[in-house]
């Protein structure tokens, strides 16, 4: 990346002025000027379907910006010529691949250099937004005088650089809270949050939002007014004054403290810092944003965020040329997972067909349902629409019609068994038999079908809303068409399908259980479980595991601790099977390890964590030692695979970039060195698999 920049500013400018100059020909940008002397320049990036800010487009970018300076045209409109969207980023593998801060640094500055140019040009500029507008693509837009952006659903406008472990690195800081004031602007870059076009309109980040036919004429409206930028109001412009600065940024910081770990997560109050102390000077902002986001660019943090993110985009691309695509879901069984499974296909544009024993039991379902499409639709229109895709079919109306059906009745397999049978007789030729069970493998049902190798299991996590990962069951009849075929329907409703082969407890519960059962063999020596929570927290865990086990139900983890008892060495806490049998059952018994009052457990809070040895090592190195067994065993194909489930599946510290990152980036010597240790104190649990051998260091 960095060769590719360099003599970038040698680059001539003189020459350059020319109309015939701005017209000529580059690979990623179509510029032309009309008979108004408006300078449209669209980015059509070469061989990518989507628009992101490479060093070749910016190279090219400032090449445009020289003939522009030397011979001035009237306006400046930036637009996209790919109908997906304006520009979304940054190119991330070349900002992964640079070394040090230093080289960090030299690249950003050159940005920086570029988007001041655009910034303090002689002559009207303008963004127009047909679609997201992300990161890097934001930055560039907020260069620009004014911003017409799309009124349309797709339409996403936000600075997400948080998620990625860093923060706005190109003159973003700077100009978003120069444009609608800090109150607003720091937020929006704290969460990476994206708003959509009338949001964006609301809090000023859009000047103008209008229908497709007629943006064109928008951006022509605001270039012949030429006025002057927009400016947040007096009252906003209070919040950076030096006085200010300092309180409000003591606020923020606290207030993101309850949400964030500094040491987990520094962007975030690497933002804050740089306001409080350089929000007094736009200059002054710059250059901090520029030294700070480049020393963040290199942290540990920011490299398994990255990690993560390429890998989402691997499981959301990996099927795209399986030629399948469902219109209708029949889902029987409306409980907790069937109901909202069925609500979220109907959210994903799907036509759903709802079976249970009676109409009573899919009531609740529908009424979730309408919550759920309330929250994230909002337009009543929507909701509507949405919940008429949702039909409640008591009599199985809908097995003939559906493409996929997913099964989620109650874990009995004699019972799954007989409604398959009945599924594979009456279902069209084509359409996908799933089950959801979490323990029952998959041969256990399918020895009894004609077609052994049609079912597969598309196991989905609770809550189904806010959980992204899949696992996609298959065992050795399973026919590798349908498997890929359910990981396409995953990817078409949003979900991130992992393939992983059935056996106990398939992936991510078999590495819980270890973890879990391990919280609570602490328990049962005497560490209270607010403590034992907290040190998983403290690692990065989203909860803890003593709250987590009360969450899913102690009955719950009883019995796939049992079901995995069987096959592999574990053993179950005494205490596990004593709540069970007092009826403690978790959370919505009312007790489990905790005590919950209205839904929410009592936690002694000032509890602090004492010097107790190996709670964390004892908890976490069970689950490494877990998963390279799933990767000896073969149940899921490579370690970036298994990492993918268990953050998508479980949260696991999403900085560390998965178990096995962590793992390898602590050194598997090490890791086996630590399980040595804790054989040697608390027996063969610890014993480290074979498997660890074969790990590169
Ligand atoms: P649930 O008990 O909440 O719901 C099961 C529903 O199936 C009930 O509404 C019941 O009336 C209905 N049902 C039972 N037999 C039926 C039949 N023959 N025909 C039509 N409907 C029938 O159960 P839940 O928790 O939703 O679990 C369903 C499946 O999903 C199970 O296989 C479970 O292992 C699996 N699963 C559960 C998870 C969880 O967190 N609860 C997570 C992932 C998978």
């Amino acid at each position: 990346m960095y060769r590719r920049w360099a003599g970038w500013r040698n680059v001539d400018r003189e020459g350059l002025g020319t109309m015939a100059e701005k017209q000529k020909i580059y690979l990623n940008w179509k510029p032309g000027t009309d008979e108004e002397g408006i300078l449209w320049c669209y980015l059509d990036v070469a061989d990518k379907s989507t628009n992101v800010l490479s060093s070749t487009v910016l190279e090219e970018l400032e090449q445009i910006i020289s003939a522009v300076e030397s011979d001035l045209p009237k306006g400046v409109v930036i637009a996209s010529a790919k109908e997906n969207g304006f520009i979304a980023g940054a190119n991330i593998d070349e900002f992964i691949t640079t070394k040090d801060s230093d080289e960090a640094l030299a690249y950003i500055t050159r940005i920086h250099d570029l988007f001041n140019r655009i910034d303090s040009l002689g002559c009207a500029t303008l963004s127009l937004i047909n679609g997201f507008c992300l990161g890097g693509g934001l930055e560039l837009a907020l260069a620009c005088r004014y911003r017409v952006a799309l009124d349309d659903p797709k339409t996403r406008i936000g600075l997400p650089e948080v998620m990625l472990g860093i923060h706005p690195g190109f003159g973003g800081t700077m100009r978003l809270i120069r444009l609608i004031g800090a109150v607003q602007a720091i937020p929006l870059m704290l969460t990476g949050r994206t708003l959509d076009a009338r949001k964006a309109k609301k809090l000023g980040v859009i000047d103008k939002i209008v229908p497709e036919r007629q943006m064109q004429r928008a951006a022509l409206n605001l270039i012949r007014k030429n006025a002057p930028r927009r400016t947040p109001s007096t009252l906003q412009r209070l919040a950076n004054h030096d006085l200010v600065r300092p309180l409000l940024a003591k606020y923020m910081r606290s207030e993101l403290r309850k949400k964030a770990n500094i040491h987990h997560y520094p962007a975030p109050f690497a933002i804050i810092d740089l306001w409080e102390q350089k929000g007094g000077s736009e200059k002054g902002m710059l250059k901090a944003e520029a030294e700070s986001v480049a020393k963040l660019f290199i942290t540990e943090t920011s490299r398994s965020l990255v990690r993560l993110f390429k890998l989402q985009d691997r499981l959301k691309s990996k099927n795209s040329d399986v030629d399948f695509k469902a219109k209708h879901i029949h889902v029987i069984g409306a409980g907790v997972m069937g109901g909202d499974i069925a609500a979220w296909c109907a959210l994903q544009g799907l036509t759903v067909t709802l079976q249970d024993r009676e109409p009573k039991f899919i009531a609740p379902a529908m009424k979730r349902a309408h919550k759920l499409f309330k929250r994230k639709l909002k337009q009543t229109r929507l909701v509507t629409a949405a919940m008429d895709r949702l039909i409640p079919d008591h009599k199985a109306l809908g097995v003939e019609k559906a493409d996929v059906i997913i099964e989620a009745i109650v874990e009995n397999a004699e019972a799954k068994i007989g409604l398959f049978k009945e599924l594979e007789s009456r279902a069209k030729e084509g359409a996908i038999l799933a089950t959801n069970t979490s323990s029952i493998p998959l041969n256990e049902i399918s020895q009894h079908l004609k077609n052994a190798e049609r079912l597969t299991g598309i196991h989905f996590f609770n809550p189904v809303a806010k959980m992204q990962l899949v696992e996609v069951i298959h065992s050795a009849q399973t026919g590798e068409h349908w498997v890929d075929k359910a990981s396409a329907f995953c990817q078409q409703i949003s979900r991130l399908p992992v393939p992983v082969v059935s056996s106990p407890g398939f992936l991510v519960n078999r590495i819980l259980t270890p973890y879990l059962l391990e919280a609570v063999a602490l328990w049962e020596e005497g560490v209270p479980a607010e403590q034992i929570d907290k040190v998983a927290k403290k690692f990065g865990m989203p909860m803890g595991p003593v709250e987590l086990a009360d969450t899913v139900g102690l009955d719950i983890c009883l019995s796939v601790s049992q079901n995995m008892a069987a096959t592999l060495n574990i053993t179950i806490p005494e205490k596990l099977h004593q709540l069970v049998d007092a009826g403690h059952l978790g959370k919505k018994s009312g007790r489990g390890f905790y005590q919950y009052e209205k839904g929410k457990a009592k936690k002694d809070k000032n509890m602090t964590i004492s010097s107790l040895p190996d709670i964390e090592d004892r908890m976490v190195m069970r689950i490494l030692n877990e998963c390279v067994a799933c990767l000896d065993e073969g149940i899921v194909e490579d370690k970036d695979l298994l990492d993918a489930g268990m953050v998508f599946g479980t949260g696991f510290a999403p900085f560390r970039g998965g178990p096995m990152n962590y793992a390898l980036n602590k050194g598997t010597g090490d890791v086996v060195q630590t399980l040595n240790d804790l054989e040697s104190k608390y027996g063969e649990r610890f014993c480290a698999h074979k498997g660890w051998q074969q790990l590169d260091s």
